[in-house]
């Protein structure tokens, strides 16, 4: 039996929406990859899911007065949402408030406890007495005791750079509810890494294969010599510490959880049970995490290096029933028309909002070819624009396009014969029986970017075929030499449509159409004479339309705006929650009667419909509408407004208008529905 692999990518934290960073750091490198290994055959599977606890996700909470569970709600379902409609092809996309995750980190934490893998320590921390919670080092705010600075961190002034601990600051308080701080003894569980240590190194020293900017971290995470870590926290959003094993060391639970780090990367085994639950088979997930041949890879960015490559596998190393990760390939980060990104300024490019305006393929392209491997990379959407346009249109569009335009009106549609070969079609069929092997040792060494090259080099080679061979002009006067060449393009077609599928899963699937494929794609296909002489091709479509200068624009003048000086909201353009807008009662009114009133110029007395109930509306159209032409319009009335006397007539309500300077123009509804329909 062929070796399972399990792929991971880091679950996201569900609080705020994907962007390209992200998907440039553990997403779509894991997902070239799976599919690579699907199109192979390979025993795999790709699980993630949403990381949904953590104290940014309660202090959000806090802040918009609802519950962490409804902003964990609301991303989960965002996330998994834009990841498929980006072509991530999880197995399993699990979310760490689930029951099963809750069980599997408790159980993992109890046995820990009971292999006494942990150290117990009792200490004395900043506790904020009115939000009723210890607080994080950032989030004790005070007065720096060397510059004198009244708004510094608990871990560091700003102004000066000092480092401080929060006990430090004088005039402490809570950032979060301003509160003084007082100090509160709390008792903690460690996991002793530094115990670890040698067996850690031992370990990584069997995988000099690593990537440099990976051993690199690590190496100096040894060098400087692993410290103790907390692995609980007091905190009410998390996954509770068991009270049987609490006990046992004579502590109270209450008001005790995991601290996030420990229990995230078990969410990798707890939606592995899941998926395993959805096959129908309990004790798949087994087979997988508990089986020392599995290959594990653990997709990540660079600020997760430690938890992946240290802290983690020494837990699982703890435990001892399962396996370790085979690789970590972490990539650096992506940048952003030369800055860094930053979500808190928006200045990010998000995905739920790029797939609004294009493409998901395009975007797997451009950051394929640019993903941060070695170093960080650069994200612009000028290089967007160019590659999509330049190499995905300009080159594998126009080659797909051109071939099967011409087998469609000169070979009756089919695939032509092919006949004696010449050295350049010898040399075309080469590369493509070759490509199978180079390009999947490639992403099969995580080498994405390499794989991408090799890849449009072969397309390039075939679009170059293409013109040096003149089928347009053979087909004059050497019908054989066009049929063959013919052939051997949509050969190369095929062989393309298994190749880019991981990285361009959507554009390949139509040309696996064009094709007049019906089977499902293999990698071992690439290169054989699969395509029938005679078989019926589908018809050609454009793969991708160019991208105009005026749409990037308007990306690139989004991001500038967001590096400006924030505005300070003032109460005019302040948000609003939606609970605010749906206090507004918006109907469908069909308007029953018109007629000026007397003495304004500006002001008609409406009759008008609201399902079973009629009400006067007097409104300041009279510039714009006549009566006549507004009798039985459908229009849209605020239904709930206070009533009020305008020149004397009684008006119930308004009607909702667009207007310009010069002009204004009532709304109304696309379709017809009856009066009184209610507006959301
Ligand atoms: N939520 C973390 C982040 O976005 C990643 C968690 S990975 C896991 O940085 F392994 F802990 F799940
Ligand atoms: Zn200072």
């Amino acid at each position: 039996m062929s070796k399972k692999i399990l792929v991971t990518s880091a679950l996201p934290y569900a609080n705020g929406p994907i962007h390209l960073g992200h998907l440039a750091g553990a997403y779509l490198p894991a997902d070239i990859f799976v599919r690579y290994h699907r199109l192979k055959g390979s025993d795999v599977i790709y699980i993630c899911g949403s990381d949904e606890h953590g104290v940014p996700i309660m202090l959000r909470a806090r802040k918009e007065g609802v519950s962490p569970q409804k902003i964990v709600d609301h991303y989960h379902e965002l996330n998994k949402k834009s990841f498929a409609e980006f072509g991530m092809t999880f197995d399993y996309y699990g979310r760490t408030s689930s029951a099963e995750h809750h069980r599997t980190s408790r159980e993992f934490f109890k046995d820990l406890a009971e292999k006494k893998v942990f150290v117990i320590n009792k200490e004395k921390q900043l506790y904020d007495p009115e939000a009723g919670i210890f607080l994080a080092d950032r989030f004790v705010r005070g007065t720096c005791p060397s510059c004198g600075y009244d708004d510094a961190y608990g871990d560091q002034c700003e102004k000066c750079g000092t480092s401080l601990s929060p006990k430090e600051l004088l005039n402490p308080r809570s950032a979060i509810t301003n509160a003084t701080p007082v100090l509160k003894e709390s008792t903690h569980w460690y996991l002793p890494l530094s115990r670890y240590q040698k067996k850690l190194e031992e370990w990584i020293g069997t995988h000099s294969e690593w990537k440099q900017n990976v051993l690199g971290q690590i190496n100096s995470w040894f060098t400087a010599g692993l410290n103790d870590r907390a692995v609980t926290r007091d905190l009410p959003w998390g996954v509770e510490i068991p009270q049987e094993v609490a006990n046992t060391y004579g502590v109270d639970a209450k008001g005790k959880v995991l601290y996030v780090w420990f229990d995230a990367p078990i969410g990798y085994i707890s939606a592995t049970k899941e998926w395993a639950e959805t096959k129908g088979r309990k004790n798949l997930w087994k087979e997988y995490w508990q089986n020392k041949e599995t290959r594990l890879v653990h997709f990540i960015g660079k600020d997760n290096i430690v938890f992946h490559c240290i802290i983690f596998p020494a837990m699982l190393m703890a435990q001892g029933d399962y396996v370790l990760p085979d690789n970590v390939p972490s990539n650096e980060f992506l940048n952003l028309e030369g800055n860094k990104l930053s979500t808190s300024r928006n200045y990010a490019v998000w995905l739920d909002d790029y797939l609004k305006k294009f493409d998901p393929d395009s975007l797997r392209y451009v950051l394929a070819s640019n993903m941060p491997e070695s170093r960080d990379t650069d994200f612009s959407w000028k290089e967007f624009q160019a590659r999509h346009n330049n190499e995905l249109a300009d080159i594998l569009g126009n080659f797909v396009n051109r071939t099967l335009t011409f087998a469609q009106r000169y070979f009756e549609g089919r695939v032509p014969k092919r006949y004696d070969l010449t050295d350049f079609d010898k040399e075309l069929l080469h590369k493509i029986s070759e490509a199978p092997e180079k390009l999947g040792h490639l992403i099969d060494g995580y080498q994405f970017k390499a794989y991408i090259r090799e890849l449009m080099d072969l397309v390039r080679f075939a679009n170059k075929y293409f013109n040096d061979k003149e089928p347009w002009k053979t087909r004059k006067d050497d019908l054989y030499s066009c049929s063959t060449t013919i052939n051997l393009c949509l050969q190369t077609i095929h062989a393309i449509a298994i190749l880019a599928e991981p990285v361009l899963p959507f554009s390949t699937q139509k040309m696996w159409q064009m094709l007049g494929m019906t089977g499902i794609r293999r990698w071992m296909d690439v290169g054989r004479a699969i395509l029938k002489e005679r078989q019926e091709i589908g018809t050609p479509e454009i793969l991708f339309s160019k991208i105009e200068d005026a749409t990037i624009e308007v990306e690139i003048r989004r991001l500038q705006k967001a590096l400006l000086p924030q505005e300070e909201p003032s109460p005019e353009n302040e948000l609003i929650d939606i609970e605010t807008f749906f206090k507004t009662e918006l109907r469908v009114a069909e308007i029953i009667r018109a007629e000026k009133i007397k003495k304004s110029d500006k002001l008609l007395k409406l009759q008008i419909r609201l399902g079973s109930e009629e009400r006067q509306i007097v409104a300041g159209i009279a510039q714009h509408y006549t009566p006549e032409e507004l009798i039985g319009k459908k229009v849209i009335a605020v239904a709930n407004l206070k009533p009020v006397k305008l020149r004397g007539h009684l008006s119930e309500g308004m009607l909702l208008a667009a207007s310009s300077d010069q002009k204004l123009t009532l709304l109304t509804i696309l379709d017809d529905l009856p009066s009184g329909s209610k507006i959301s």
